[in-house]
């Protein structure tokens, strides 16, 4: 109890400091904002530089092309001037400055290598290891460590101290973050991360002078979906990887950059990999993307990349077992049941399909003159089905929520569904004072959030203006509907999302950027969902059921959408993909698939914007890349498919979506007005009943896909949210 009390203070205190930093940052971007400063002059070791009023020493310094070395500076988390590293000589100041917290004044002259900034730094190394261990040939951060580094380049050969070496216990915070905290330089990164951008209480310091300690107050685990990330913040070796804890040497691996494809927010990543393994994956910045941040299920579940894996042909044998075969065999079978099908044939394709497969299943269907392609994921249809794409993409984009001034979030929880987007949401509430509002269940996202109801019919109690929020929502400047795609399994989906789609276009009307400004929005949670629909897949599988078909092919659908009770008997099931999931379990015949880190392939990302991903390893045993496979079946079918390179592939995709080639460019939709008049036409029943949302807490975060599934890590993430949860419960 006591315990529970005093962390409950701590994180009120850091409450209200963070509170006091926003208000901070939100009043200099105020006056940012109000007028356009004259800029002034500053010489940086002699070379002027033109800078706005207001920039810090160290961000003069880096426009002149000099850089300061920081420990605690960060350029996405408040300034916090506690490391000293930065310190520098301002002519005419007795004493040396800290660059990362002091503004310029007109007509400075900083010396950043002059004999006061040399003796100054060399003094702060040599504070900073009076008590740092000399670890680093077992330390993990060895070779990409920042105080390795600076001590190589700013320290001294020699040390003054001989006293005991302060030692500080390990802390426990979960299976993601080992922790050495003897080695931590207290720069604060990671706490003002974890309360800034991860938007949790958990991390903070306890102690001064010596007895400054940082921890969770209380043994606990750091519980946010993005606490990975404090390991690339943490410049030292006291925050690093357990997963990869004493796996390789920077020197010793290959970084190939590529697209994460665990969500669908397609967030740039490096993976790390040597001898044919993934080791690690990290994120690549992308300013209108995930900015350097990443999700803990994309930088972690890659160890599922070799579990569970497809890795020879299978076709079920006599006794209903799948034997394992060489290719001819299996795609003999296939192709022998796919011509006798007499065009009695539909694909499902699951959540990490790329589209280079997805355009290639398609035609050969075409070939063989089946139309019935579905995806597994769903999608309301409110009068324009997928013709319209404003009706399945994040039309503000993902950094457009920045410029937003209110969100409504409906049927979604942006949390655990996208965790970068929903990053993004956070920066814009404690920046740029962005209000959100929910239409669902209640559920605990990182900002202050009105909870509407969880009834539908406030949907159309906001549109007939009786709902008390309706006047808020009326009076925002530019304002953002989010609709979560798992809604669309209600019957009244259709007019519900109609009736999203009017309010939609009453707000659009009023707001402040007029016909530019999107306000409806779809968040997807697949990656190969927006591709797919754009390639003119149909969303769901209600065809399917209505009409089964003699051959399915599965390719990498294992979600459980459709399932062997919803075929007849003599439905002869492919399967394609490189997990053993449910989709395999259910197959008669098994092709093994690459997967995302090994394969060129193209994804399109929830705001629409096509992304190349890039192999980093080879396909293990026999599997191969996805594409390849259907064009091969295609031969044995007797209907080859007319290309044979990836160039070729990608040249057809660019025939019918032209956008799937245009690399990182968001191709935005139009159209908003007609598809508001499609809207308009769907009559049906009134709208009731609570809305759902599948992801509600953060075990449902974890497991969302094969990889994921195959993840001991992400198993164990599980397993200790739910002993948090229960120790939780005992300690009040
Ligand atoms: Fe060496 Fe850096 Fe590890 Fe310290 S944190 S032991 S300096 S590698
Ligand atoms: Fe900084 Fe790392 Fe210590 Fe956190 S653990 S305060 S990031 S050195
Ligand atoms: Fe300036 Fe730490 S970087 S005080």
């Amino acid at each position: 109890m006591l315990l529970a009390g005093v962390r409950r203070l701590l994180q009120q205190q850091q409450q209200q400091q963070v509170a006091a930093v926003a208000r901070v940052v939100a009043s200099s971007s105020v006056r940012h904002q109000s007028s356009a400063p004259e800029k002034i002059e500053v010489f940086i070791d002699d070379q002027p530089v033109m800078v706005e009023p207001g920039t810090t020493v160290l961000q003069a310094a880096a426009q002149a092309g000099v850089e300061i070395p920081r420990f605690c500076y960060h350029e996405r988390l408040s300034v916090a001037g506690n490391c000293r590293m930065c310190l520098v000589e301002v002519e005419k100041s007795v004493k040396p400055v800290a660059a990362c917290a002091m503004p310029v004044m007109k007509g400075w002259r900083i010396k950043t290598d002059s004999d006061m900034t040399r003796k100054a730094r060399e003094g702060v190394m040599e504070f900073l290891l009076i008590n740092h261990p000399l670890d680093c040939p077992i330390c993990d951060q060895g070779g990409e460590c920042d105080l390795q580094d600076q001590s190589m380049a700013f320290g001294s050969d020699r040390s003054r101290f001989l006293d005991n070496k302060r030692a500080v216990e390990d802390k426990n915070i979960g299976p993601l973050v080992k922790t050495i905290m003897t080695r931590c330089i207290h720069c604060t990164r990671c706490v003002r991360f974890a309360s800034e951008v991860a938007g949790v209480e958990d991390l903070g310091t306890t102690g001064r002078g010596s007895d400054m300690q940082i921890g969770t107050y209380v043994e606990k685990m750091l519980m946010s979906e993005l606490s990975g990330n404090v390991i690339d913040l943490c410049p030292v070796g006291a925050l690093t990887s357990k997963p990869y804890a004493f796996t390789a040497r920077p020197w010793e691996i290959r970084r190939t950059d590529s697209i994460d494809v665990m969500d669908a927010v397609g967030s740039n990543i490096v993976v790390n990999h040597r001898t044919g393994e993934v080791l690690r994956i990290l994120p690549k910045t992308h300013e209108e993307i995930n900015e350097e941040w990443l999700s803990d299920k994309s930088r972690f579940a890659c160890d599922g990349l070799k579990r569970q894996r497809l890795v020879q042909p299978m076709v079920k044998g006599a006794g209903g077992e799948l034997q394992p075969c060489q290719w001819e065999d299996a795609l003999l079978v296939a192709a022998k049941a796919l011509k006798t099908a007499n065009g009695s044939v539909a694909a499902v394709v699951g959540g990490l399909a790329d589209a280079e497969a997805l355009v290639a299943l398609k035609d050969l269907l075409n070939h063989l003159g089946a139309e019935d392609t579905c995806t597994e994921e769903i999608l309301a249809d409110a009068g324009s089905g997928t013709d319209l794409r404003s009706s399945y993409l994040l039309n503000t984009t993902i950094a457009g929520v920045e410029e937003a001034d209110l969100v409504l979030f409906v049927g979604t929880n942006p949390r655990f569904e996208a965790p970068l987007f929903n990053a993004r949401v956070r920066k814009a509430w404690l920046h740029n004072e962005l209000d959100a509002a929910m239409i669902g269940p209640k559920v605990d996202l990182t900002y202050d959030c009105e909870h509407l109801g969880e009834d539908a019919s406030v949907v159309g109690q906001l549109l007939d203006g009786s709902h008390p929020f309706a006047q808020r929502l009326a009076a925002a400047k530019r304002p953002m509907i989010v609709v979560g795609t798992t809604l669309s399994s209600r019957p009244d989906a259709s007019v519900l999302v109609a009736q999203l789609m009017q309010l939609a276009q009453k707000l659009r009307s009023g707001c402040e950027g007029g016909s530019e400004w999107r306000v409806l929005n779809v968040l997807q949670r697949v990656a190969s969902q927006v591709a797919a629909l754009d390639l003119g897949y149909t969303p769901g599988v209600t065809s399917i059921r209505n009409n089964p078909p003699k051959v399915l092919f599965l390719l990498g659908a294992d979600e459980g959408a459709i399932t062997r009770e919803d075929l007849p008997k003599d439905t002869l099931v492919i399967y394609q993909g490189h997990h053993g999931d449910r989709g395999a379990s259910m197959a008669d015949v098994v092709l093994p698939g690459a997967a995302y880190t090994e394969k060129p392939a193209t994804y399109v990302n929830m705001e629409g914007r096509s992304q190349q991903a890039f192999p980093a390893i080879t396909p293990p045993g026999q599997a191969r890349q996805d594409w390849k496979i259907i064009r091969a079946l295609s031969e044995v079918v007797g209907v080859p498919l007319p290309y044979d390179t990836l160039e070729e592939v990608r040249s057809r995709l660019g025939q019918v979506a032209p956008n799937l080639t245009r690399y990182d460019h968001v191709e935005e939709a139009n159209y908003f007005t007609q598809a508001m008049t499609l809207a308009k036409q769907v009559g049906g029943q009134k709208t009731s009943g609570a809305i759902d949302v599948p992801q509600k807490h953060l075990t449902d975060f974890y497991m969302t896909d094969t990889i994921s599934r195959a993840s001991p890590t992400m198993a164990k993430c599980i397993a200790a949210v739910k002993k948090e949860a229960s120790n939780k419960y005992v300690d009040q």
